[in-house]
């Protein structure tokens, strides 16, 4: 992990005019935010993972019955990685994502991996529209990576 943050860091660095220091003073201080929240994840993952707090699972597909949760948050995985993962495979993970939350889904941020809005949205919203799923691009305080101000909301019409 400490070589995963030595990359990580080196990247930003290398990189200034990726960031915005609006949220956070300094890049030190969003690396020490970083590595308090790291922390705090595997303080908790060590103590809970064998009491089925943690659930492996891969989008498009996700191992939990429909409505599941009140609330679902996917972070800086949809939009960034749209190299990877072609536009079928984002509608589906929306969906997929829709389906397990009996409330909102949160996906942050909206943006490629350029800092640029994704060229996509727009079609992606309407698919989602034409299978029952509201959609809403929320803008927000925090930004720290150029372009990730705002999340998209979605919500099913039957929820
Ligand atoms: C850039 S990291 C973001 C991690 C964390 N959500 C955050 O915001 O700091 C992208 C994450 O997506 C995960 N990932 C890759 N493919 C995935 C898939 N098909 N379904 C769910 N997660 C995936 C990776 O394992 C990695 O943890």
């Amino acid at each position: 992990m400490q070589l995963d943050y030595a990359g990580v860091l080196a990247q930003m660095r290398a990189k200034p005019a990726l960031f915005r220091l609006k949220s956070f003073p300094s890049l030190d201080a969003a690396e020490a935010d970083r590595r308090l929240a790291a922390h705090r994840f595997l303080t908790d993952y060590a103590a809970h993972f064998v009491h089925s707090r943690y659930v492996g699972g891969a989008l498009p597909r996700l191992p939990f019955f429909d409505n599941s949760f009140d609330l679902v948050l996917c972070a800086h995985l949809l939009f960034l990685y749209m190299a990877r993962f072609d536009f079928e495979w984002h509608v589906a993970a929306c969906r997929e994502l829709a389906r397990v939350s009996a409330g909102e889904v949160r996906i942050h941020p909206v943006c490629g991996a350029d800092g640029r809005p994704c060229s996509k949205l727009g079609a992606l919203r309407r698919e989602l529209k034409a299978s029952g799923i509201e959609s809403e691009v929320e803008r927000l305080d925090y930004e720290f990576f150029v372009g990730s101000g705002s999340m998209l909301v979605l919500r099913k019409e039957s929820a």
